[in-house]
């Protein structure tokens, strides 16, 4: 199946999507993930503002679409069900998918502001199992772990409220668009994890 998952900064897409991609056997992938994971590629032959994908994350601002377009591409050149989670994040980004893929659905979650900036500065990753945890709503038992847990450069209160800004005015008029095309499932966000992957779950089965 190709699921898309949309939601603003914090509203859990890394982790629903973790679960599905597990439990349906698709392909997790993530733009956030594969551009933290080459920062500091040379980008400085585009026409682009700065020099690194780094530079924009670390502001906050989208990473340029055709660093971004080719990146998915790429994956979903070699993945056959796959759950995208991060893409698109403006009109343009997704007229691109519509040339590269098909879809099954878009799944849409839902959760308020406050409730994001809540989760985006308390949020804490493992760095050897990218596992996803919260300092108030989710930290594991293991004290080890609980020791090597990192906080996400862009996860500073500053660059979050400008995270939610860029979200606000490009990728709200992204989850219109699936709205108007009758494909967007909209789920309560603000449930817990669990009944959160329960109404996900239910969407891409009957997708
Ligand atoms: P990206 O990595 O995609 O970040 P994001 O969209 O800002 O979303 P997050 O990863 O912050 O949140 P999430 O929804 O995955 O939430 P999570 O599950 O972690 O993008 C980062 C940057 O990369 C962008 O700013 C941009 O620069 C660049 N970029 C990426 N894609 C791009 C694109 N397509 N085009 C251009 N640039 C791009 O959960 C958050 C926290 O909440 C965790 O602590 C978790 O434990 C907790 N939590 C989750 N669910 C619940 C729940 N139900 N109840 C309580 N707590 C919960
Ligand atoms: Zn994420």
């Amino acid at each position: 199946k190709h699921i898309l998952l949309l939601g603003a900064p914090g509203a859990g897409k890394g982790t629903q999507s973790k679960r599905l991609a597990e439990e349906f056997g698709l392909e997790h992938v993530t733009t956030g993930d594969a551009l933290r994971a080459n920062k500091d590629m040379d980008i400085s032959d585009m026409d682009t503002e700065y020099d690194t994908p780094r530079e924009y994350m670390d502001a906050g601002e989208l990473v340029p679409d055709e660093v971004v377009n080719e990146i998915v591409k790429e994956a979903l050149s070699n993945a056959d069900g796959y759950v995208l989670d991060g893409y698109p994040r403006n009109l343009d980004q997704a007229e691109y998918l519509t040339e590269i893929t098909d879809l099954d659905a878009a799944v849409y979650l839902d959760v308020g502001e406050e409730e994001l900036v809540r989760r985006l500065t308390g949020r804490r990753l493992d760095p050897e199992t990218g596992d996803i945890y919260h300092t108030e709503f989710d930290m594991p038992d293991d004290e080890d772990v609980q020791e090597r847990l990192v906080q996400r450069d862009d996860d500073t209160e500053e660059t979050v409220r400008e995270r939610l800004r860029v979200y606000e005015e490009n990728t709200e008029p992204v989850v219109e668009h699936y709205r108007e095309e009758g494909v967007l499932v909209e789920i309560d966000g603000e449930q817990t994890p669990d009944d959160v992957f329960e109404d996900v779950a239910d969407a891409v089965e009957s997708a």
